[in-house]
């Protein structure tokens, strides 16, 4: 075990981390794990630039832009340099009909927290960068707009005002629980060609399982073949689940850009449509028995019972009631749940412990994520519960300065696990250390 950084040493620790995967135009989520840009990782990535390297942070998210379709979906991977030793990779998906030219592209989206990221870079710009990032608002604001648009009908045709994911990837947390019993219906087909890379830089221990990635790819070779058509891809999808996890982040994110679009003069009644209709129907995703949000699996017309870090995103979403917020809070101090019971335990962990699929090592298993910490600890603030925001923040810094940027970390004694040098854990360093700086200011 190293010992600890001093404040400073974090942030020049956590700068040079994202100079280190920095290739020019976009920086890779992690040096050897992840070698392509990845959605939601960039949008974060500019927010801890961002506070360091204004100009850097707006060249990662006009990277990022620039890999749109012309549906408006911005894929969940751009393939700006492209084959490497990366599985799928971009030949894989069969986009070409969809993918800017010369840049391929995956055929799924992910977490759109991009709204988010520059809503807040515009609010904690300094007097002298105010101006660009206006501008840069402006520059952004179709593209991020046409991107909301999308999920609202591409993934939600029937107007429910919750949006479905047809992959577990698009929810961001690959392996979660929440989506083991829709995963288990697929009858995945042998996809001859693909041979999986993730376990060359990364132990098989904390990777997803064959069964899992069998069926992550069936899926993907399902869509390719109806042409990645959404409405095609709606009607036949054997995986479609209402995930609370991404409709809180797009909730959050479609909030942020009715501001956005207000400092711009722009009308925000569609956007404010959107934010309405997930407002009545994201309450029918709690259970009063389990004390939480759950999944809704739309194959089986059922809740996806489980338990995890997506019912704490309707905090970051603002869409849990006070009683709702209240149970969250409870778990969270429970030793049976995710309050640690080793001195050298840590939260907030992604999943219950006395849930039967926790794994302390595995993915989205169990292990703690930076970015689900900084998420909930903004939502805990929110609800006015500082002391668990704090917890957080505390242990996440804790985390990153004691071990370094990994992917994610063993809740129960803190061992870091999954890919080294992972670059939102150096960006969110980045964001943690201010808002705790500041909330110890406000205390
Ligand atoms: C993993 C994560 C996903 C992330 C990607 C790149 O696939 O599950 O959320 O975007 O790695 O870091």
């Amino acid at each position: 075990m190293t010992a600890a950084l001093t404040d400073d040493e974090a942030t020049r620790a956590a700068l040079a981390q994202l100079r280190a995967n920095d290739v020019g135009t976009f920086v890779k989520p992690a040096e050897r794990q992840y070698p392509h840009q990845w959605n939601w990782d960039a949008a974060l990535v500019a927010l801890g630039l961002g506070l360091h390297d204004p100009e850097r942070a707006r060249l990662e998210v006009r990277s990022l832009l620039r890999g749109a379709w012309r549906n408006g979906m911005v894929p969940h991977i751009l393939y700006h340099l492209g084959a490497s030793d990366y599985r799928p990779d971009p030949a894989f998906w069969r986009t070409a009909e969809h993918h800017p030219a010369g840049l391929p592209t995956s055929g799924l989206s992910q977490p759109p927290i991009l709204a988010s990221c520059l809503h807040r870079l515009h609010a904690l710009a300094p007097e002298t960068e105010r101006a660009a990032w206006h501008d840069f608002l402006a520059e952004t604001y179709p593209a991020v707009l046409a991107w909301h648009r999308w999920w609202h009908t591409a993934r939600d045709p029937e107007g429910r005002g919750l949006v479905a994911i047809v992959h577990p990837w698009e929810s961001g947390t690959d392996d979660a629980p929440r989506f083991v019993p829709a995963l288990a219906r697929l009858r995945p087909t042998a996809v001859p060609e693909f041979v999986r890379g993730d376990r060359t830089h990364v132990a098989a221990a904390e990777r997803p399982s064959d069964d899992d990635y069998a069926r992550f790819v069936h899926l993907i070779d399902l869509y390719r073949a109806l042409g990645w058509d959404p409405d095609a891809i709606w009607r036949e999808a054997p995986f479609r689940v209402v995930d609370p996890f991404l409709n809180a982040v797009l909730h959050r994110a479609d909030g942020d850009l009715a501001e956005v679009a207000r400092l711009l003069g722009e009308p925000t009644d569609e956007i404010e449509a959107w934010r309405d209709a997930t407002r009545r129907a994201y309450p029918q995703l709690w259970s009063d028995a389990a004390g939480t949000f759950q999944a809704w699996d739309d194959r089986a017309g059922a809740p996806l019972p489980s338990s995890g870090i997506a019912g704490f995103a309707a905090l970051w979403g603002r869409l849990a009631t006070p009683e709702q917020a209240e149970a969250l809070r409870a778990a969270f101090a429970d030793p049976a749940a995710y309050a640690p019971v080793d001195p050298a335990g840590v939260r907030l962990a992604t999943v219950r412990r006395d849930d039967p699929l926790f794994m302390p090592r595995r993915y989205w298993r169990g292990p703690v994520w930076i970015v689900t910490n900084w998420m909930v600890a903004d939502g805990f603030d929110a609800a006015g519960m500082h002391d668990a925001a704090a917890t957080l923040r505390d242990d996440a810094l804790a985390l990153t300065r004691r071990h370094g940027f990994h992917e994610h970390y063993d809740p129960t004694d803190g061992t870091p696990g999954g890919a080294r040098g992972f670059s939102w854990s150096a960006a969110l360093t980045l964001v943690l250390e201010r808002e705790a700086r500041a909330a110890r200011l406000e205390a």
